[in-house]
């Protein structure tokens, strides 16, 4: 009896070690310095679905607020009344309403202010960012552009128009997500 609860704690022990190194030798493993438009990326994406990378062309963040996320991650939007307002329309432009709601606050769709959130990563603007951009699992399907109908490669949301949607839905609660 006292032998097997030993042997299934080491089992448990052995698994949760190796769980560890999975995930900082996926930390450390930094690709990068492949892309070769204007823009530095420093940020690694990866995807909602299976935290795999994510690659968007650095070519697609053309605005100074784009480049700044591409380059740290912060939306610079977040705060900025122009932008906002621009977000909220964006929001409508690209259906999120049908779904989420006119105020983000739920539909069909979860809500979308937070703190609880169904992917807690959404907390912050790169996480957030990579959930609307390459869908999840569970029910919406990628916004990106090039994704939502992937025949059509000037289809689907700008990271620069995400960045004001992001923006309009922090106004509206308790995080900024560059926390
Ligand atoms: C066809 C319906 C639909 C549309 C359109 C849609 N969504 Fe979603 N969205 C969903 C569903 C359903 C989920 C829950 C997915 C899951 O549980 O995996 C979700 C999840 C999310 C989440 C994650 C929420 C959480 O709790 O972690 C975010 C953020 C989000 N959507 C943003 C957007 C934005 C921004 C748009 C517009 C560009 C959009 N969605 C358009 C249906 C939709």
């Amino acid at each position: 009896m006292k032998q097997l609860s030993l042997s299934a704690m080491l089992v448990l022990m052995l698994s949760v070690l190796s769980a560890c190194n999975k995930s900082d030798s996926s930390a450390e493993s930094a690709p990068g310095g492949e892309t070769k438009a204007a823009a530095t990326q420093s940020v690694e994406f990866v995807t909602t679905q299976d935290g795999k990378p994510l690659v968007i062309d650095a070519a697609l963040f053309d605005t100074p607020a784009a480049k700044e996320f591409f380059a740290t991650g912060k939306n610079s939007y977040v705060g900025n009344a122009d932008a906002i307002a621009k977000g909220k329309k964006v929001f409508q432009l690209y259906s999120c309403t049908q779904c989420h709601g006119p105020e983000a606050k739920g539909q069909v769709g979860p809500g979308l202010v937070g703190p609880d959130y169904k992917y807690p990563k959404d907390m912050t603007n790169k996480g957030m960012f990579e959930t609307v951009w390459h869908g999840t699992n569970g029910g919406m399907g990628a916004k990106g552009i090039g994704l939502m109908d992937p025949t059509d490669p000037k289809n689907g949301i700008t990271p620069d128009e995400l960045l004001k949607v992001i923006a309009w839905i922090r106004s509206m609660s308790s995080v900024t997500g560059n926390e």
